[in-house]
Parts: C-alpha cells; structure tokens; sequence
C-alpha cells in the first residue's frame, strides 16, 4: 500500500476516533422518535410532491424507488449492472437528530449508484409560477469525493429499473458535490433547448455557493425559481447563499443565450490576402556574378596523389586470423564471411586503395540567392471570416419555465457511502418548503447539534484534563463544567477543525502525488537529509560527551564520567556534578535541591554500568557528599 495513502488513512482515523462513541450508537442524549408527518402533509397542496421516506415496510419503499437494474455488456460480451450500487432505507445513526427517522441512504462506495422515483403527476412551470426544490443531505462518513446532487428527469420511461441514467433527459440538476482540489460546490444545471437547431444544451450555474458538505449534520439545499421575473435562489440551511437573474449576462457557462452573429462558415481566406507581413523585395534582381552552381566544397587544387599510391591494392582485407565458428550452420546463417580489416599494407606502403583528395572550402561559392525581405505594403493583417446572422439565434426569455418533471433521481459517485437523503419537496412554494424544512429540518438540526455538543465537550474536557497529569487526578471530573461552556459552545468549529486539519493533510497529499516524480524524489531525498542530519547531530553529541569533549563550556569538566568513581577519595564537587548532569542532558532541578539521580549510561560498553551521584546544596559542606 502506498504510504502517503496509508497516512492519509490515519488522518480520517482520527476524526473516526474523535465521533467514535456516536458511531456505536452510544448517545449522549434523548432522541426522541420521528413525529408523524401527516399533519404537515395536509398542509400542502396536492400537486406539491414531499418524501420523508416514512415506510412501513421494505417493499412499500422499493416500490417507490426504483434501483438500477440496467445491464450493460462488455467488451468480453459479458454483463454487468451499468450502476451497481446500493441503496437503503434506514434512520442515520451518526449525530442522529430523531430516532426513527428513515432516510434514503447510498449503500455504496467507490461506485456509480443510481435509483429514481415516478411522480404521481407530472409538476411543470409556467408563466408566474415557481419552482422550489428541497431536500436534506447529511455526511456519516468522511467525504474525500462525491456528488449528492439530484436530477429532476423529464422521461416517460415506465420501468424504471431500465432507465439508462447516463440520458440526458433531464430538467436541471441541483445540489452539492464535492471532490478533494476539483469541485467543492452546490451545482445548478438547467438544460435548455434551443428550438431552432433543436439542440439541448447543459448551462452550468457560475460561480455557484460552496456545497456544504463538511460536517456530519443534516444540510438543507433549496432551490428557486421564479419565473415572474426570472431570478433564482439558492439557499442552504435556509440562508440564501447564492441569489440572482436567470437571463443577467454570466450566470450560466455557457451563456443562455447564443451570439446574435457568428463568423460566416462558408467564408474563406481570398487567394490575394495580404496576411504576410513581410515579403521577399520584388524590385531586387540577382547580380550577374551570383553562380548558385558553384559547390560548397571543392578539392584541394594544392593537393596531388603521391606517386607512389597504388589504387590496385584493397584498402580492406578479410581477417584471416579468424575463422568460422563451430556453431555456424551454412544451412541456416548463410555463407560465413570472414570480418573485414584495414588492410596492414596500406600502412607500410605510402598507400593503397582508393585515392581522395582533401577537401577545402569554395571561395566562389554564393548558395541561393534570396531577395531581401521588405515590409509588405499590401499586409491587411490576420483574415478573419466575416459575421453574419446566427441562423440559430433564439432567445431564451424564460429559462425559469421548466417541462413537465415526471420523475426525480439520485446518480451518482462516492467514495464514501452512507450518505442520508431526506424530506424531498419539489413544488411551487416558497412557504410550504419553509413549512417543510420548520418542521422536519429545524427541530432535527437542533438535536444535532445537541448530541455534538455533548460529544465534543466531553472529547474537549478530557483533551484539558490530559494535559492536566500532576496533581489531584482522582479529584478529575470529567464530565463537569472543566471547559468554559461559553468558550467552547462552537462544537462545530470543533469538528470542522479536525475535518479541516484532515482535508489539509489530503490536499497535500494529492498536490504530492501529481507533482514530477523527480520533485518527488527532490522532496523524499530533502526529507531524509533532514531527519539523517537530526540523528547524526544526536549521535555526534553523545559520542563527543562520552569521550569526554564538553559542550558546554569548556571548564573542567570535561574528564571522562568513569573518573568521577576514581575520585573517592573526596568526591566530586556538586558544580562538577552538575555540569556532567548538564552535559549528558539531565537538567538538575536546581542546585539547592538535595536528590538522587541514577544515570544509566549505554551505548559504549566501557561506560555501560551505573554511576549513582548525589547531589548536595551548594551551600553545604563538600564532606557531605559521598559516593555510594
Ligand atoms: C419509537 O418508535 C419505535 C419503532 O417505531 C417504537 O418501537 C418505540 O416504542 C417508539 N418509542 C416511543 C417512545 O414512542
Ligand atoms: C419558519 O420558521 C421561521 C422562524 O422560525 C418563521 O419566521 C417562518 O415564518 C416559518 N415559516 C413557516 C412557513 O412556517
């Protein structure tokens, strides 16, 4: 396993250990059972869709949401399920807010997951109306990567445990994702058509709100809008977190609205375009005396074949002294040719084979003639096709009316499972979302963070008390008021800190593991001189003081330790006591304190027994000391 990965584990173990008696289900305190939600029901009108995911059974929930069943081949022809995760209904049990309280949970990690609900009856926007969409995410786990966005689809599939989620039938896209450095944000995705050219298109929300997800308590997204006048809102535990027009120049990427002109496709570049801005001087002529036959290099007309050379005889000879090896077969390898050598003669001779003049540079030579270059005084710059009409311009003057929604669904990708979905609301009101999240949000939040108050000022009082060990432990109360209550009331900054010092350690880690393998090395090799140069320091210091060598100063103390034994007769003094102390790293107390130390010297073996030295008020007497 890859160390850094391994560390990075720790670092999630740590925040596990510091929620872990919540993970047990060991809470601090009352929770009550989930209030019945019919009432708040009634309140709501009918075409308001609202899931709490109160089922009595099993069966009733899978019946209403629909899991993945899709299959899908490989390349091997064999089949597998195209999103394999699971999915559950169960109440949290991390900081629980009620008892009782089902919720659609992501049963899986590390894969893509996907179930969907049909509406009863379809929900769709018009002129003046609203859109507000709503619902609860809660984190049980650490989330290094993940979505918990949910789509609003506008399929008419029946079955659909073979709705392909991977379609892009969808209506918008709201809600938060997180992956490590890459996206931290609550994602806003309307899908337009442009009825022209008939194309779909995903626009993305700019500069959209942070997600949220970095606390283990319920979140509340909400999403807005306002077709009366086209603007949006999106809000997070109720708060607007992000608010605006949907037509405003810059909300989406890419833009509503196309470009009114485009660059004319069927344009292209004259023949007698003067895009060049310097040209060869067509005035400029080649002089008369400018030969480009003649070559670069000429032989030496200063030098002649010695008469002496012989062209007869062959400037390379076959090798004798060699010979064809045994395991040569004709057959197979071809006729053996003897490796061919300079010919040994050559030397002795004033030369042989065949004869090449030196060769030296060609005074005449010129090369291609080129005419200078001149600025271009027909240069009309950079051609650029000219704009005409968008034959598909359209404008989208009311983004905020939506199609018929006719299901709604989570797909998506964790790396963390038990992720909690709850109270789902999808209709065409501001109060009854609010009513909604009044009455199932506010009062599940509150106990929340009551169970994390206790929890982490319990955690808080014994991280106060650790560090609190000399006196009086059996008089240690933990549970009582050891921490200033009203100091420490941000439980949450509490935990967001441990869960930031985790995500710190995981953005190092990830800068770490993308950056040059050379860098890498640079930094591993930077490492360990640090840590080496550290242990060496160590070792120097020891070594140094058991032969003897004083760091400290360089009074007389420095003899070697065994001499103080020796030294019977009237002991050492208790200033030489002390700086010996001193210099194997003991500090004594203070001088005037009378105690009795037993230094276990090790490492050498001419050092490895005990030497006992007392040491005496410096006041006192020096027959008062004694070796013992
Ligand atoms: C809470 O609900 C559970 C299961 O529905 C039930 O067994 C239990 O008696 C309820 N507790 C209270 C205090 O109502
Ligand atoms: C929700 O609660 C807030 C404050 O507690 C209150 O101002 C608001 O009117 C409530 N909304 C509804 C619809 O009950």
């Amino acid at each position: 396993m890859n160390p850094l990965l391994l560390l990075s584990q720790i670092g999630f173990g740590t925040l596990a250990v510091a929620i872990n008696p919540m993970v047990k289900g060991d809470y601090r305190i009352e929770h009550p059972n989930m209030t019945d939600l019919s009432d708040l029901q009634s309140k709501l009108s009918s075409d308001s869709y609202f899931e709490s995911f109160q089922y009595s059974s099993h069966d009733e929930f899978i019946h209403n949401w629909v899991i993945s069943e899709l299959e899908m081949e490989h390349v091997d022809e064999t089949m597998s399920r195209a999103f394999p995760g699971l999915w559950k209904l169960e109440s949290p049990y991390l900081v629980p807010g009620f008892s009782n309280d089902l919720a659609l949970v992501l049963g899986s990690s590390q894969t893509r997951s996907a179930i969907a609900h049909k509406l009863d009856h379809e929900i769709s926007v018009k002129t003046k109306e609203k859109l507000v969409v709503q619902y609860e995410v809660k984190l049980q786990k650490m989330l290094e990567c993940g979505g918990a966005y949910m789509k609003l689809l506008k399929t008419n599939a029946d079955d659909l445990s073979q709705y392909d989620h991977s379609a892009d039938d969808y209506v918008l896209v709201f809600g938060p994702d997180s992956c490590s450095m890459y996206t931290n944000e609550v994602h806003f995705i309307l899908k337009r058509e442009n009825p022209i050219s008939e194309e779909f298109e995903d626009k993305y929300l700019t500069e959209a709100p942070l997600s949220g997800l970095d606390q283990p308590i319920t979140r509340l997204y909400t999403l807005i809008l306002d077709s009366a006048d086209q603007s949006f809102e999106i809000r997070i535990d109720g708060e607007v977190v992000k608010a605006g027009n949907l037509l405003a120049e810059g909300t989406f990427r890419p833009s509503l609205n196309p470009p009114r002109e485009i660059e004319d496709p069927s344009a292209s570049q004259p023949a007698d375009w003067g895009s060049r801005s310097m040209i060869p001087d067509p005035t400029a002529i080649k002089p008369e005396d400018w030969d480009e036959n003649e070559p670069k290099w000429i032989p030496d007309p200063m030098f002649k074949k010695p008469e002496e050379w012989d062209d007869s005889i062959s400037e390379y000879i076959e090798d004798e002294s060699r010979s064809k090896p045994d395991w040569w077969n004709d057959k197979v390898d071809g006729r053996w040719i003897a490796p061919l050598i300079v010919n040994p003669s050559c030397y002795t001779k004033q030369g042989c084979g065949k004869w090449r003049p030196k060769m030296v540079e060609n005074e005449k030579y010129r090369g291609t003639w080129k005419a200078e270059m001149i600025p271009n005084p027909n240069y009309q710059g950079e051609w650029k096709a000219p704009l005409i009409a968008n034959p598909n311009y359209y404008e989208d003057k009311t983004p905020a009316n939506i199609d018929a929604i006719t299901a709604i669904s989570f797909d998506i990708w964790s790396s963390a499972s038990d992720i909690s979905f709850d109270n789902i609301y999808v209709g065409k009101s501001i109060e009854e979302a609010e009513l909604v999240g009044n009455s199932t949000f506010l009062p599940k939040l509150s106990l929340e963070k009551k169970e994390l108050e206790v929890v982490m000022e319990k955690a808080h009082s014994e991280d106060v008390n650790e560090v609190d060990t000399s006196e009086e432990s059996s008089k240690k109360t933990p549970y009582k008021n050891v921490v200033d209550k009203e100091n420490h009331l941000d439980y949450l900054k509490l935990i967001d800190e441990k869960i930031k010092s985790c995500k710190t350690l995981q953005t190092f880690i990830a800068w770490f593991l993308q950056v040059d393998d050379l860098y890498k090395g640079f930094l591993i090799s930077a490492f360990m001189v640090v840590v080496v140069s550290i242990s060496c320091m160590g070792m120097l210091k020891f070594l140094m003081w058991s032969q003897g060598i004083d760091l400290s100063s360089s009074s007389n103390a420095s003899r070697k330790p065994k001499k103080i034994e020796n030294e019977t007769s009237d002991g050492p003094s208790a200033n030489t006591v002390t700086e010996i102390a001193a210099s194997t790293g003991y500090s004594t107390p203070s001088s005037k304190v009378i105690s009795q130390r037993t230094i276990q010297l090790q490492g050498d073996s001419d050092f490895d027994e005990e030497l006992e030295i007392s040491i005496v008020e410096e006041s006192g007497s020096a027959s008062d000391s004694e070796d013992k």
